[in-house]
């Protein structure tokens, strides 16, 4: 927020920054503030010859990029713990207990996988809420006057309000199916021989379960294609009137379908409902400039063309947009500086001083 604040044009580093920061600081105790080839899904791109595949290259010197970062990062729990400085990350516990048969490449793995999977993720969705923002100002407007009944001018939310911002609560609901990060879904794999609907799988059977389908889907949602809060005001699940009783099904597929889901999706949604609460109880977010005539831009300007508008890939986030961050008063300002320079004593607490 603070960072929000004193530079706002740089809000998309400091969105990756804070999503990234969490993880650290939760998986390895750091307290510091991809693009995958497509193989999994089209598994014929294994055999094609390495002149056409100039993926190869790119994987394998991530892959060697990747372990370097992971063993350091290891390395640095290792050593806090040497040293006594514990701080309760979750590697930390991990790493004493020689009941599992893990080895140390494993444990690299585990810890590197769940930064990964935790901080574009985060920062993605936060960013997807922005550019709502900016697109739907009425929803903005409803969010600010929610977040001022709750909280007054002179704190920004807490924990302790999420049970009292249900609006809000609806924009983050909505925002996760309206730009879902995997929006094609993750492959899963058969491990054994299946059976469904009187259909045989064989073992090795790659699935996805296309998640952008089926949150844009109309038989389910109204207007799918559109920023609508107000859905899960009416219905919990946010569908149309008369959708009821679908066995099985989900409110969200944003964390993936199945057995495997994203063991992040508790700190995840936990992480972006406090931050969308912070956020639009402080700023304002508007069209930026046009980056060419430097002439403002009007909401109508704002692309929200999941073709052109996000990246492409497994991952998806919004290309960086004009935006204007404002704070809201001198009040907002006051409070989020207040605030920033006594969370220092929070994170003291967590190295252990
Ligand atoms: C908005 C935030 C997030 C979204 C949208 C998200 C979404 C997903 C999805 C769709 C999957 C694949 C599930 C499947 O295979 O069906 C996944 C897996 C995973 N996520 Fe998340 N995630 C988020 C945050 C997090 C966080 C905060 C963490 C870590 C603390 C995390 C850790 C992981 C890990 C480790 C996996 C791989 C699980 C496995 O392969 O079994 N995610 N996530």
């Amino acid at each position: 927020m603070k960072q929000l604040l004193d530079d706002p044009l740089g809000y998309n580093d400091h969105i990756r920054r804070y999503s990234t920061g969490v993880i650290l600081l939760s998986v390895f105790g750091i307290l510091e503030t991809g693009a995958t080839p497509p193989i999994d899904v089209f598994p014929f791109l294994k055999y094609m010859p390495d002149f056409m595949s100039p993926w190869r290259k790119w994987a394998l010197e991530i892959r060697t990029k990747q372990r370097t970062l992971y063993f350091d990062l290891l390395n640095q729990v290792k050593e806090n713990i040497a040293t006594g400085n514990y701080n309760g990350c979750f590697m930390e516990k991990l790493l004493p207990d020689k009941n599992h048969a893990i080895d140390d490449e494993h444990l690299e793995y585990i810890g590197g996988v769940l930064m990964e999977g935790g901080s574009d993720t985060t920062s993605s969705t936060l960013l997807s809420f922005i550019l709502a923002m900016v697109k739907y100002p009425d929803d903005l407007k409803k969010a600010h006057e929610e977040a001022d009944r709750v909280c007054g001018e002179n704190r920004s939310p807490t924990f302790a309000d999420l049970p009292d911002i249900l609006y809000i609560r609806a924009c983050v609901s909505e925002v996760l199916r309206w730009r879902p990060v995997a929006a094609g879904g993750i492959p899963h794999q058969l491990i054994q021989d299946d059976m469904y609907n009187g259909y045989i799988f064989p073992k090795g059977r790659i699935f996805v379960a296309n998640t952008w389908s089926i949150h844009h889907d109309p038989d389910l949602y109204d207007k799918p294609d559109e920023f609508i809060p107000e859905r899960y005001l009416r219905n919990e699940m946010g569908f149309r009137t008369g959708v009821t009783d679908i066995d099985g099904i989900r409110k969200t597929y944003a964390f993936g379908a199945g057995r495997r889901i994203c063991p992040g999706q508790h700190l995840a949604e936990n992480s972006l409902l406090i931050n969308i609460a912070k956020l639009v109880w402080a700023f304002e977010f508007l069209p930026g400039k046009n980056p060419v005539t430097g002439e403002p831009l009007s909401k109508d300007a704002i692309d929200t063309s999941v073709v052109t508008a996000w990246t492409d890939g497994f991952l998806t986030a919004p290309i960086k947009f004009p935006l204007q961050i404002a704070v809201r008063s001198s009040n907002h300002a006051e409070v989020i500086t207040r605030e920033s320079n006594t969370s220092g004593e929070a994170f003291d607490d967590l190295h252990g001083k």
